[in-house]
């Protein structure tokens, strides 16, 4: 089988050629491009493409792809909202991601940002860099027996359940489905009580249209004067917009985004004043207490091996018949 991999780094190829010694029948061919309508072309002559959250896979990308003889989409990434399924379901493409590569590589991150931000280890960073020593603006306050609400605790959301109770907190959670695994010691609540309860907000659901901008100027209000949001989910859960309205009325204590609404539209790829007047993602940066990072959750030399090793096992199921957890539903 032969796939045309997108949008690759350094990094991707050298855990998918580590991982492809043990896949005599697979052979990858790397591009720097990332697939979208302009570079779907690209595949002719490919079984497959491999694909990642920032590509642009809607209905344009799936009717060249499906011209040019694809028939399986490889996502090695857990999301998928960037798919046009419907079109792939249309002209029978296959299309299979990695559920669960890490969730403690993204967990990990999560509190990572909730810390760094709480203790604005950034700002001290820079401080001391510059021979300040000086406590100014570095207060914080105490994670352990303050109360955490997890918004979604499948794989990643439950990883963070178990990293904040670890920090002895009090853990509640809100989600459409209650995760068996963490019934000892997590408290499923009401969406309301848990803006209004929590110290620290971490959000891991998917983009869906019911999760779309779930973060908004509504439900900032009903949060805790002093909270500390973290998304390492989906950028369009939050809405930007009421982010900044509500960072400018002192409602967070602090801010960490892994992810944010314009990650797909190369903001900071392409600096051109014009497009950073009109980012909110720089907008958002110009604030003390929101620390950003750059979609780094999942980025573990152990998450990466997993990836490579499921992308692969996904293509072998493929090219064998079989059926997969990991297939996505189509059409
Ligand atoms: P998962 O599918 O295991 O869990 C998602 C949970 O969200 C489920 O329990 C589901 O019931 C819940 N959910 C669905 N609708 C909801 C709603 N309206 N309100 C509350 N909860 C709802 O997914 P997993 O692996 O835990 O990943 C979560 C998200 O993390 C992914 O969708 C992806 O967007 C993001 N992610 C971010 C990465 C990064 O590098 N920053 C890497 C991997 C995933």
């Amino acid at each position: 089988m032969k796939i045309l991999f997108y949008d690759t780094k350094s990094y991707d190829k050298e855990s998918f050629q580590d991982t492809l010694k043990d896949y005599q029948d697979i052979t990858i061919e790397y591009t720097k491009s990332d697939l979208d309508p302009r570079t779907a072309a690209l595949a002719e002559g490919f079984d497959a493409v491999c694909a990642f959250v920032s590509s642009d896979i809607g209905t344009r990308t799936m009717e060249i792809l499906h011209e040019k003889g694809i028939t399986l989409l490889l996502m090695r990434c857990a999301g998928f909202n960037n798919v046009d399924l419907d079109t792939a379901g249309k002209y029978g493409i296959r299309v299979m991601r990695v559920p669960g590569y890490s969730p403690e590589a993204v967990a990990e991150h999560a509190m990572a940002l909730a810390l760094a931000s709480n203790r604005r280890l950034y700002k001290a960073y820079n401080k001391v860099r510059e021979n300040d020593f000086s406590l100014s603006g570095l207060m914080g306050f105490n994670f352990y027996q303050k109360t955490a609400g997890i918004i979604g605790t499948g794989k990643i959301g439950a990883a963070m359940c178990r990293i904040c109770r670890g920090f002895g907190m009090k853990v509640i959670a809100f989600d459409v489905y209650q995760n068996e695994s963490l019934k000892d010691f997590v408290e499923y609540v009401s969406l309301e009580r848990l803006l209004s309860d929590s110290d620290v907000i971490s959000l891991h659901c998917p983009l869906m249209d019911s999760t779309y901008h779930l973060i908004n100027i509504d439900t900032i209000r009903q949060m805790k004067d002093g909270v500390i949001l973290v998304n390492t989910s989906r950028g369009a859960l939050v809405k930007t917009d009421d982010l900044i309205e509500g960072i400018r009325m002192h409602k967070f204590a602090g801010v960490g985004l892994d992810v944010y609404e314009e990650e797909t539209n190369n903001v900071f790829e392409d600096r051109s004043d014009e497009i950073l007047e009109h980012s909110t993602t720089a907008r958002l940066l110009s604030f003390p207490n929101v620390m950003i990072t750059s979609h780094q959750g999942f980025f573990t030399r152990e998450a990466l091996g997993a990836i490579a090793a499921t992308t692969l096992r996904n293509a072998m199921d493929y090219a064998e018949g079989k059926e997969s957890p990991n297939d996505v539903k189509v059409g």
